[in-house]
């Protein structure tokens, strides 16, 4: 066949193939936002799924977004799918829970997270698991527990770290933020299981041995068994021990303050190490990533956190207070923008229970919707420069953006219980890191969406101590 005739059957193919598309396009229901439904079956997954990197909404959004506009249709996770990246029809659908639409896993996702598990549980067994986690992040416990906590781990990530050494700013941020929701020696295996686990939500649901998701289905068991020795130890011990004496961390306090059975605490536990632990660790990551390319922000943060350190010293203060983390003004415009510009939550999925009309769409019953809080974050008329690390841009607006275009932790009935700890052991971490220490990377790595924020190289790091106060 001569090359001609080739290239002319494959335009062929090619028109045929879009005309196809297009077919299905047309199909659709009346107001359906606009978009293409992609191959059958498949839909579009596999090029929403394509890793990316952070700091950009990636090729599928960017090319959707500019052909279609801020609401778009498509063919998602095996349902047809509205995705949306405007802040009013996210804010309808979240506000509309319960009512319109229901909050949606998929099966396969069910059997990693546990069924007693906050993501799954729904109205009032969602509300009273939420007042019980809650609870134990009370305001109050936050300024006291938590604040010192955050202090005390902070301080010893730090007291191994050398003038000159190089380390893996990932595996230092992962490691002792752990020991905070279950204090146990056998803890350093845990990292390791976990990480198995949590491939668990960006695999396909195989369950056959070998495959990624039976591994973190395995993974899944030994941190179960783990907890549950842990549950059987502490209850032993507590015949010797008095009250007080019992741990402080989120175990203790759910064996003392409830009523659960062992395997509602457990998927308690793990959802508090994943939703908590974990994406905090990567929020940590991120700010030494980001700050690394913007000495003058290093430069304001090391200003604003010498100044407390002096005036701790001038009182003879020696434990960091509540007051002292207010006076953190420029550390939370920073960490702000780490949030906007990192994106450790982008998207998360709702599905409608009727049809439901709003301003000028038809979301259909059945279909999926995707809330894509990254886009919104990244949205040039909301953001000036929206792809530039700027953490002055919070001390123009402070606030201004938050009610509406600004869901680091989403929004509504699931917002993350734990923002205001995260937020808070990000500050403890720079005011310890910021004064003491210098670093630059050591060798190249940028922050990957898969759709987790990933280092491919563990963010290696090379630290140089600094000699300020
Ligand atoms: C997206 O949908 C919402 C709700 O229907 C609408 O208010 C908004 O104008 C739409 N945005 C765009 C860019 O079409
Ligand atoms: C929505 O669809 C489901 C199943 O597809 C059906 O059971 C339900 O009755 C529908 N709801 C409405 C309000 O049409
Ligand atoms: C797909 O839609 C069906 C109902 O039509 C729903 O039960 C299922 O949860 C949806 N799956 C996903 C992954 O959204
Ligand atoms: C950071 O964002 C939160 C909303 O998540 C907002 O309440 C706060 O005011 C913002 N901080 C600054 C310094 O703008």
């Amino acid at each position: 066949m001569e090359p001609a005739t080739l290239l002319l059957m494959i335009i062929a193919l090619l028109i045929a193939f879009l005309n196809f598309t297009r077919v299905r396009k047309l199909r659709s229901p009346k107001k359906l936002p606009p978009g293409n439904l992609g191959l059958p079956l498949i839909g579009e997954t596999l090029s929403f799924l394509k890793p990316y990197s952070a700091a950009t909404i990636g090729e599928f959004m960017e090319h959707h977004i500019s052909r279609f506009g801020k609401n778009f249709s498509s063919h998602l996770f095996g349902n047809l799918s509205i995705v949306s990246t405007d802040p009013e029809l996210i804010w309808f659908v979240l506000k509309n829970e319960g009512k319109l639409f229901r909050n949606d896993l998929s099966f396969a996702f069910k059997k990693v997270v546990g069924k007693y598990s906050m993501s799954l549980a729904s109205g009032d067994v969602h509300k009273h698991l939420r007042s019980t986690v809650l609870g134990f992040l009370s305001i109050e416990r936050l300024r006291t527990v938590f604040l010192q906590d955050a202090d005390h781990v902070a301080v010893q990530i730090m007291s191994s770290w050398k003038d000159g050494i190089v380390i893996s700013a990932k595996d230092e941020a992962t490691k002792k933020i752990m020991s905070m929701s279950i204090d146990n020696p056998h803890i350093e295996k845990l990292p390791r299981e976990y990480d198995s686990f949590i491939k668990a939500f960006v695999c396909f649901p195989l369950y056959i041995p070998g495959t990624k998701y039976w591994k973190a289905i395995q993974s899944r068991k030994y941190i179960n068994d783990m907890f549950k020795k842990e549950m059987e130890a502490r209850i032993e011990a507590k015949g010797g021990r008095n009250e007080g004496e019992i741990e402080d961390d989120f175990l203790g306090w759910l064996m003392k303050n409830t009523d659960y059975p062992q395997e509602k605490i457990c998927d308690l536990l793990l959802g508090v190490l994943f939703a908590g632990h974990d994406t905090t660790s990567r929020a940590i990551s991120l700010l030494i990533y980001f700050l690394e390319s913007c000495p003058t922000a290093v430069e304001q943060l090391r200003e604003e956190h010498l100044q407390i350190v002096r005036s701790k010293k001038q009182n003879g203060e020696y434990r960091l207070t509540w007051d002292d983390y207010k006076k953190m003004e420029f550390t939370k415009c920073v960490i702000n923008e780490t949030l906007r510009l990192g994106n450790i939550a982008r998207f998360t999925l709702r599905c409608a229970t009727k049809d439901t009309e709003f301003k000028d769409h038809v979301i259909p019953n059945g279909s999926t919707v995707l809330l894509h809080f990254g886009a919104v974050h990244m949205d040039p008329s909301l953001y000036e420069d929206p792809t530039q690390f700027n953490p002055w841009r919070w001390l123009s607006s402070p606030g201004m953006k938050a009610t509406d275009s600004f869901m680091p932790f989403g929004k509504g009935l699931r917002t993350c219980p734990g923002a205001d700890l995260a937020r808070l052991e990000m500050a403890v971490f720079l005011h310890h890191l910021i004064p003491k220490f210098d670093w630059e990377l050591a060798e190249p790595d940028h922050p990957i969406i898969t759709p987790l924020v990933e280092f491919p190289r563990g963010l290696l790091i090379k630290v140089r101590a600094v000699s300020a106060c």
